[in-house]
């Protein structure tokens, strides 16, 4: 995969109508690996992919994609909202969602090729959704509805991908099939930030985590971050899921977590 998605932000600062939805953030999501966002709800997760990607304004702040302004790499940086942010009665065809992942690679009078065309079928194998194509989304499954915004994110062949929330309310089988297609596509360069919220999957899927609360409070490997006294600082209490996911063992060890 051709030119890094690696991420960097510095000194990232986010005000709406004066009240900080982020302070001074710095953090690296290295390319080739899944980047972890946890906080409690308000922590600025949301705000921080939507400062990534241009949406909102910070105050301060660089962010690089490749060690370039992030605005060079637009073309290149996918995403995947928050689904309650989607409009699901707008009628659009599953294929059409698809398709719009190859629309920053055609230009203005390109119209669309046999690769695109490609890109779109394969994109919509990978996510199991090939049968559903000429579906309007509105039909589909929470599940199938995630899977058809990864599906476009394949499709655009993005090097930086961000995800909010990708497993909220979603089936057993959408998260698996999710949390291996990031897994490989970190394994062939990418470098994948989810805002995950369901911790169950935080050891299996993320290489290093950053924990959130309008402020960095802690950042990387999982075991590192998983502590009593940052989750107290950041949750005010350490949550009973988190309490759990701190006993199981971690991945520390392991050759994936411990590169990157
Ligand atoms: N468009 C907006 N206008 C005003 N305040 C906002 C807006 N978006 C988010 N906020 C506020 O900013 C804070 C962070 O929100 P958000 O980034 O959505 O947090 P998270 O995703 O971690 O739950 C919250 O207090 C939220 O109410
Ligand atoms: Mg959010």
């Amino acid at each position: 995969m051709s030119p890094s998605g690696d991420l960097a932000v510095r000194g990232l600062t986010v005000t709406y109508r004066r009240r900080p939805a982020l302070r001074a953030v710095t953090f690296h999501a290295p390319a080739g690996s899944v980047t972890g966002v946890i906080g409690p709800n308000g922590a600025g997760k949301s705000t921080l992919l939507k400062a990534v990607l241009g949406l909102v304004r910070p105050d301060t702040g660089v962010v690089t994609v490749g060690g370039r302004p992030a605005a060079a790499a637009r073309r290149r940086t996918a995403y995947v909202p928050q689904r309650s942010m989607i409009d699901w009665d707008y009628p659009a065809v599953v294929h059409e969602v698809v398709a719009m992942g190859r629309y920053p690679h055609l230009g203005l009078l390109r119209p669309r090729s046999g690769e695109d065309r490609r890109k779109i079928d394969e994109a919509l194998d990978r996510v199991g959704l090939t049968e559903y194509a000429s579906r309007q989304i509105g039909e589909l499954s929470g599940g199938q509805q995630q899977r058809v915004f990864l599906a476009r994110a394949l499709a655009q062949e993005a090097s930086l991908l961000l995800l909010d929330e990708p497993f909220a309310g979603v089936d057993a089988l959408t998260i698996a099939l999710l949390g291996t297609l990031l897994r490989d596509l970190a394994a062939d360069g990418a470098c994948v930030v989810v805002v995950n919220h369901d911790l169950s999957t935080i050891d299996t899927l993320c290489d290093r985590l950053l924990l959130l609360a309008q402020r960095v409070v802690a950042a990387g490997p999982a075991a590192a971050v998983l502590t009593p006294a940052a989750l107290g600082a950041a949750y005010g209490a350490v949550p009973a899921q988190l309490a759990a996911a701190m006993r199981q063992p971690s991945n520390g060890a392991s050759p994936r977590a411990a590169s990157g």
